[in-house]
């Protein structure tokens, strides 16, 4: 046995987090492996993609995945799950944006249905720890083992391998091909720091289109048009003849 933190390391957002006990789990083929008979998925070379960066973030995602499964095996308290799944809603969260930065900077034309599947689980897991903070014995953990390798295993071998000959460089995409829909437009923006959530989840609506969209342009336009009316009266009141 020896001391190992719950959360991927040499990351220092999860530095003083909580610490288990957990066994060593030896490779017979020498490379990391994080793996659990329940799940049936283990880290193997067969998930490398080839870009580090993606490769480390999946192997730390493999490794939350473990120490959930473990949680479950050694009846660890709910805030210890839960402080997993939290873990786990952040790093997904922003493993996903890096993902995505990469496919657009790569033209990758599939950008957009795999943007869903992410956002699909973003949600998904936010939900599952959410609900977990409020009843943890509503949860089957076994299911959400279940569920988490399934989805993380099967995801980086088709969606996230279907990016890579775009990201190194073994395929070009078409970037001006106008049968195609025009790819989404990156914008930074300074934001005050306690409005940051709210001005992401309003973006992530209008980036999705649909009614709630449409209704939030809308509204976005009358208020516009309202706060014109108000300075021209304003104006006219000042200058006016
Ligand atoms: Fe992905």
């Amino acid at each position: 046995m020896f001391l190992r933190s719950t959360y991927p390391k040499n990351d220092s957002r999860f530095s003083g987090l909580i610490l288990i006990l957990r066994p060593r789990k030896r490779d017979p083929v020498g490379c990391a492996t994080v793996e659990d008979s329940m799940t049936g998925v283990a880290w193997s070379d067969r998930y490398v993609t080839g870009i580090k960066a993606i490769d480390k973030d999946h192997h730390s995602l493999f490794e939350l995945l473990a120490s959930l499964v473990e949680h479950r095996k050694a009846r660890s308290g709910p805030s210890a799950v839960a402080a997993t799944l939290h873990a786990l809603e952040v790093y997904a969260a922003e493993h996903f944006e890096r993902e995505e930065r990469f496919m657009l900077s790569a033209h990758f034309p599939g950008f957009e249905t795999h943007r869903r599947a992410h956002d699909e689980f973003r949600t998904l897991v936010q939900a599952l720890a959410r609900q977990y903070r409020r009843e943890p014995a509503s949860i089957d953990l076994d299911k959400v083992s279940q569920f988490l390798a399934h989805w993380i295993g099967s995801h980086i071998l088709v969606e996230d391998m279907a990016y890579v000959p775009y990201l190194n460089g073994t395929v070009s995409a078409e970037v001006d091909d106008t049968d195609t829909p025009p790819m989404p437009i990156e914008i930074v923006l300074r934001v005050p720091p306690g409005k940051h959530e709210v001005i992401k989840r309003f973006a992530a609506l209008m980036r999705d289109g649909g009614e709630v969209a449409d209704t939030l342009e809308n509204t976005l336009n009358a208020l516009e048009h309202h706060r014109e009316q108000v300075l021209d009266h304003r104006v006219r009141a000042l200058f006016g003849t």
